[in-house]
């Protein structure tokens, strides 16, 4: 038993907006996470960068970026917490319960599992976008030893109350530390991390920070590069970036078959 009282060892995969959205691939995805039930303890955070870029587009809003970060503005927050805490979060759940998943789905405000902080004022726009600021995992913990697969979205709110939409891939390095997690896995849309079209096997630390400054790594990569290193500085024993193909992926990015793998 380890120092939160869990059995088997924390398995933390973040899933990317438009791999939520993919039936051919989820369905195989859900298989694979049953198998891995078996002898670890799953948890699913998700992003829904794509839904939200469209449903915001369709209400009038413009999305921004700032290094990759999406920036919400105050205006927009109840729209991206209903598109990702809503809409992406259930529709997953739903999903996964229909393969035969015991799937719950919360927030960062449900059990305060984690809590943001606002970066404040960006390019002269005050945002609700932000950072992670403290993490409680008794609420995932319990879901763990009652047999429940969580499923997290990454909006949540600050110390008021407010709304705080933080990225979902920030919101899986921090949570997977805590978890003190075995492994991290980030499924995008991408095989890896791509440079001159091939995937880089594998990245150190100053790799990353060699390739964001060369702008090989930009973008959506650039937070999820950054909290594989960190995850890894703070002791989850492996991080990987990867695309999810076909049934058997998941074990194979966990074993090192596929994907970018990071090293300090
Ligand atoms: N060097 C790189 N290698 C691979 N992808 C890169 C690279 N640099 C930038 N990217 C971009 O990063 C994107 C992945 O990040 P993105 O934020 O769009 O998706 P996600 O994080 O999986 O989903 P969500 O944001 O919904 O959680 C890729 O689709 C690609 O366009
Ligand atoms: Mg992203």
């Amino acid at each position: 038993m380890d120092t939160l009282g869990l059995t088997k060892k924390v398995i933390t995969v973040k899933i990317g907006g438009r791999t939520t959205e993919d039936l051919e691939q989820l369905r195989p995805f859900a298989a694979d996470l049953k198998d891995l039930m078996a002898g670890h303890y799953p948890l699913i955070v998700h992003g829904g960068g794509a839904e939200v870029t469209r449903i915001s587009k369709q209400l009038g809003f413009e999305p921004r970026f700032h290094e990759g970060i999406r920036i919400t503005l105050s205006e927009e927050m109840d729209v991206v917490e209903m598109i990702l805490s809503g809409k992406v979060n259930k529709h997953l759940v739903r999903f996964f319960q229909s393969c035969g998943l015991p799937a719950v789905g919360l927030c960062g405000a449900d059990g305060k599992t984690f809590s943001g902080r606002t970066l404040g004022t960006v390019e002269g726009k005050e945002t609700r976008t932000g950072n992670v600021a403290e993490v409680d995992p008794r609420l995932l913990t319990a879901l763990f030893t009652a047999g429940f697969l969580p499923v997290l979205s990454s909006t949540s709110m600050d110390k008021r109350g407010v709304g705080v939409n933080i990225n979902a891939d920030t919101v899986a390095f921090e949570v997977s530390c805590k978890l003190n997690s075995d492994s991290l896995v980030f499924i995008s849309d991408i095989p890896g991390v791509l440079k001159d079209g091939q995937v880089l096997k594998s990245l150190s630390r100053d790799e990353v920070r060699r390739e964001i400054a060369a702008g090989t790594i930009s973008g959506g990569m650039i937070p999820k590069a950054t909290s594989a290193v960190e995850a890894l500085k703070h002791g989850v024993g492996q991080v990987i970036i990867g695309q999810y193909c076909e049934r058997g992926s998941l074990r194979a990015l966990l074993e090192g078959g596929m994907g970018t793998c990071f090293h300090l």
